[in-house]
């Protein structure tokens, strides 16, 4: 399949995923959920994938309230590679299609490597590399088998590029998955798929908040209580920390025909992080 060329497209159709149907892993709040939001603005039919019932449900609800879309919540656990089959199964058997897939569901933790179990290394990745994979190879099956192409969106970070102390397993982790963006759009090009990811520096989300809230965050960010986010601030040359739909946004471009002819890359939304 040769990549379309929209030229001709005007920008509002451009924009649209009126018709399709999309699926966010962690759907139900931070990142996720404000990427499910815009593409549901954008008109695409939106499952929200997460771990609890209560909270895929209250999501969807709220998306096809607010954006008149058909939504649904389907309880997943990413790690699990029968819950993301079924993940799967169930979006195409009830909304018909699959058009793009957003792995944003991970874990950060911090743990100074020389402390770190085997046990928790594999507890990061078995989520944000082994799950991101075999969530990609599902959705790839059954968009192939859809015959329209689609678009796989990794959420990695700017971890995926930088070294980070203490932080060894999220870091490899998210290097992992950058690596992965570029295998699998080689691979999968001229099936019509195209993978990209999107690298975030510090998101302000309920994940987040936690994350440094943690005595060891301080430790990872080289900084004394309470500093990590006026640190990491006063080294972004566009002078803050994220939102989530600052991601957002840039997952509606990655999912949308405007970026027709990209696929393999990441793209840093890192407030300029990446310059120095
Ligand atoms: N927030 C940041 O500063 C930041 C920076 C760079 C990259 N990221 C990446 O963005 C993504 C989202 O981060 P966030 O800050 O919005 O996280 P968050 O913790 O606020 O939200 C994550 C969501 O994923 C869900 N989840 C967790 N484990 C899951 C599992 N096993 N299966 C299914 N769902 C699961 C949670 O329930 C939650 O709804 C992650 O991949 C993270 O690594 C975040």
């Amino acid at each position: 399949m040769i990549a379309p060329d929209f030229s001709a497209s005007p920008l509002p159709s451009l924009m649209s995923l009126s018709g399709r149907v999309s699926v966010v892993t962690g759907g139900a709040g931070g990142i996720g959920l404000a990427i499910a939001k815009r593409f549901a603005e954008a008109g695409s039919s939106v499952v929200i994938a997460d771990l609890q019932q209560s909270q895929v449900d209250e999501a969807a609800q709220m998306l096809s309230h607010t954006y008149g879309v058909p939504a649904l919540g389907v309880t997943t656990d990413v790690r699990v590679e029968q819950e993301v089959i079924a993940l799967l199964d169930r979006t195409v058997s009830a909304l018909g299609r699959l058009d793009a897939f957003v792995n944003n569901a991970g874990i950060y933790p911090v743990r100074p490597a020389l402390e770190m179990t085997a046990d928790e290394w594999d507890r990061v990745h078995s989520l944000n590399l082994r799950g991101v994979f075999i969530a990609c190879r599902e959705a790839a099956r059954r968009m192939i088998a859809g015959g329209r192409g689609g678009v796989i969106l990794n959420i990695a970070s700017v971890s995926g590029f930088r070294g980070r102390p203490g932080m060894s397993a999220y870091v490899a982790s998210k290097h992992g998955v950058v690596g992965l963006t570029k295998s699998l759009a080689a691979e999968w090009g001229s099936e019509g798929i195209r993978v990209l990811g999107i690298a975030p520096p510090l998101v302000s989300t309920p994940g987040m908040a936690q994350w440094q809230k943690s005595e060891r965050s301080q430790t990872s960010s080289g900084t004394g209580p309470g500093s990590v986010e006026k640190l990491v601030t006063a080294n972004l040359p566009l002078g803050r920390i994220g939102v989530p739909d600052d991601i957002a946004r840039v997952a509606l471009f990655c999912a949308s025909d405007l970026s027709a002819l990209m696929t393999g890359s990441t793209l840093a939304v890192d407030a300029g992080l990446m310059c120095y």
